[in-house]
């Protein structure tokens, strides 16, 4: 970053002279998201990252001329699996999945705590604490296993929120029995901390032939499992922050909003349905749904109907996705392709940019209680510059993940051409260039 330039270069004869007012280090001018919609504008950054105005004009500062691209704020990804700690030979760490979230336009992520050993105990959350500070490129939020027998008192000092398996999915963390959940949710919700859900109830899933492509898979892991398990929730404690993952219907979302609890939707779920010919590729939990219901979800949420939008970035290796269909672990990759994919939308038309500034920076960061999510002054200078001609096919090969395939070969995205962390450009020209500025988020409810 360079010095801030002397504001008495810049005065002409006569101006008033403002001393207590610092002048921005950095003042971007072009297109801008601001409160809803693009405006003409500038945007002031301090030298410690942090948004200081937004205005019609601005004085003072370093310039930099957005041209034909626009400014967003950048993404938040409610869940992601960057598999760190993991054995050697793991497919995804700290490192990979945060190089792959600045590209994709994120700069904060819940991280889910099923890595090997999973996060279930305060030294377990402190060590995280520390791979972070060592590795990661963007912010990271990690979650603690919500299992029988956890300190939760003692986790919620070192965890930003705690995630809940109720239904079996990569990694073996218990479901806990109601009684036990009960007792669980009661003590996170003295901690003012959020719990995600990974809703599906056991008890519904079918008995029949094993499943050989995403069309039985969804018949084994059915729709009714999922709603099951949201309802059976529907007595949490009332001041519970409650957030049901990976909603795949819209009855689903619905089911959440009953019992007064967010959700997720996540890209594959918006863009990929279950079909006879669906392999491995797309093998994940909860299962893709059959098309009507794929496009009954994409219809709710671009009427904004779905309150946030999440990766569930969860890789596996090419070798363990090529085991015949019933043996492949269930997941798939997405933090650097999300918010590409849904800017195509916007390109096409067929999704407002407001709807989706909103499911992916503006609510995510009210939910965690960040400040970021929006260009306003106060917040982090955490923003995208997007130019939607600058779009490509996605291609397995140029894409950062080491897990080396993706779902979405050959769709076309639109990547952001640069990502600024806290002012500090991560992404230049659509290449990773290696900050300082990611930290360890560990966010408090206002009076805790
Ligand atoms: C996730 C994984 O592999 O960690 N898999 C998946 O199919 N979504 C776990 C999960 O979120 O269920
Ligand atoms: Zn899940
Ligand atoms: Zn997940
Ligand atoms: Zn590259």
């Amino acid at each position: 970053m360079p010095a801030r330039p002397r504001g008495s270069t810049r005065r002409r004869e006569g101006e008033h002279v403002y001393p207590s007012k610092p002048e921005p280090a950095t003042v971007y001018e072009g297109r801008l998201f601001h409160r809803g919609r693009l405006v003409e504008a500038e945007m002031g950054v301090d030298d410690d990252g942090k948004i200081v105005a937004v205005a019609k004009q601005l004085r003072g500062g370093r310039r930099i001329h957005l041209g034909e691209s626009i400014l967003l704020p950048s993404s938040i990804d409610l869940h992601v699996h960057f598999r760190d700690p993991g054995p050697p030979g793991e497919v995804e760490d700290l490192a990979s999945g945060t190089v792959q979230a600045a590209l994709g336009g994120i700069g904060a992520v819940v991280d889910m705590p099923n890595t090997i050993p999973p996060l279930t105990t305060v030294e377990r959350l402190e060590e995280k604490g520390d791979r972070i500070a060592s590795r990661a490129w963007v912010d990271v939020l990690p979650y603690a296993a919500l299992i029988p027998g956890v300190d939760v008192p003692g986790l919620a000092r070192v965890a930003a929120g705690f995630k809940l398996f109720m239904g079996p999915t990569t990694g073996d963390l218990v479901t806990p029995a109601d009684e036990e959940r009960r007792a669980l949710l009661e003590s996170v919700a003295r901690t003012g901390l959020p719990v995600h859900v990974h809703a599906e109830d056991a008890a519904l899933f079918g008995h029949g032939h094993p499943p050989q492509d995403t069309d039985t898979w969804d018949q084994a892991r059915p729709m009714s499992s999922e709603l099951s398990a949201i309802r059976s929730l529907r007595d949490h404690p009332r001041s519970l922050r409650l957030h049901i993952c990976h909603a795949t219907s819209p009855e689903a979302v619905v089911a959440a909003r009953e019992i007064g609890a967010s959700t997720e939707a996540t890209p594959h779920h918006l863009l990929l349905a279950a079909s006879q010919f669906g392999n491995t590729q797309q093998k994940v939990n909860p299962p893709l749904r059959p098309e009507r219901v794929r496009q009954a979800l994409w219809e709710e949420f671009q009427k904004g109907r779905v309150p946030m939008l999440a990766s569930d970035h969860a890789p596996h290796a090419l070798a363990r996705k090529s085991l015949p269909f019933p043996d492949a672990p269930s997941g798939l990759p997405g933090v650097e392709v999300m918010l590409p994919l849904l800017l195509e939308q916007v390109r096409r038309g067929s999704l407002e940019l407001a709807t989706l500034v909103q499911v992916s920076a503006r609510r995510p960061a009210l939910f965690l209680g960040v400040p970021r999510g929006s260009l306003a002054p106060g917040n982090e200078a955490d923003f995208l510059v997007v130019d939607f001609r600058a779009r490509r096919k996605i291609e397995a090969r140029s894409l950062h993940a080491p897990c080396g395939w993706t779902p979405y070969e050959g769709r076309e995205a639109v990547f952001p051409q640069e990502h600024y962390l806290r002012g500090e450009r991560i992404v230049e020209g659509g290449e990773f260039v290696p900050g300082r500025r990611a930290r360890r988020l560990l966010p408090r409810p206002p009076g805790t």
